[in-house]
């Protein structure tokens, strides 16, 4: 069993791979994970059936400071719940996937999430982070920091295949999101200057997950 401290932040757009890299990843180096993507799109659940407009920061940061949200950290399966229920599959759906840029754009909303986040590293000391802002701010200490991107057009595919939805609609949807979680105020989706850039267009998943275990590897962490 290994024991020491080994965080890996991992940021990139959507469609890039970073949750099959960082899942596989994990399970790898028998570390949890984190997909803190998923607790944005939790919040946005609880927003919309609580009927509240996602573009109404104030009323989004209530509604995410009242909400009993919870997440697990086994790379191999793990629920979301609000308030008990368990939102995996809606999480995922359209009216969530079309809103969450504007919840996750609240302020307040990320203190609050960066906050338990940053709680649950310190509980695992081992873990994959993956997320949009992670080495940058949730985790600007990890061990490891990764930035995956990918064209636009395989990230596209990727989703679209994922989704069984319209790779042009799906397209025009990444990059509206791309744009929004890029441009917003508060700790846009950024590559931190001493990131390993991988591109995931042309390498396959065992081949990043390769990389970035000798990676870990030569720095004594894994
Ligand atoms: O990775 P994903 O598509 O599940 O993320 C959903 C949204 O949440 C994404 O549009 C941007 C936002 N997000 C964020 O702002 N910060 C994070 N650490 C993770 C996700």
């Amino acid at each position: 069993v290994r024991t020491g401290r080994c965080v890996v932040a991992v940021d990139g757009p959507s469609g890039s791979g970073k949750s099959t890299v960082s899942r596989r990843l994990a399970v790898g180096i028998d570390a949890r994970y984190l997909d803190t993507g998923a607790m944005y799109r939790a919040v946005t659940w609880a927003v919309l059936r609580s009927g509240v407009d996602p573009a109404d920061a104030e009323a989004v940061a209530k509604v995410a400071g009242e909400i009993d949200l919870r997440i697990g950290t086994d790379p191999q399966g793990y629920g979301v719940t609000v308030d008990g229920v368990t939102v995996d599959a809606d999480i995922r759906g359209p009216e969530v996937t079309g809103s969450v840029s504007a919840v996750a754009a609240v302020p307040a909303v990320r203190t609050l999430l960066v906050s338990r986040q940053r709680d649950m590293i310190d509980n695992a000391g081992r873990m994959v982070v993956e997320g949009r802002d992670i080495g940058s701010v949730v985790a600007p200490d990890a061990e490891l920091k990764v930035y995956l991107t990918a064209s636009e057009a395989a990230r596209a595919q990727r989703r679209s295949a994922q989704d069984a939805a319209d790779v042009t609609v799906t397209a025009a949807d990444l990059a509206r999101r791309d744009r929004l979680d890029s441009t917003r105020k508060t700790d846009p989706l950024q590559q931190s200057a001493d990131a390993v850039v991988l591109d995931t267009t042309e390498l396959g998943i065992d081949e990043v997950v390769a990389r970035l275990r000798e990676l870990l590897v030569e720095r004594g962490v894994a």
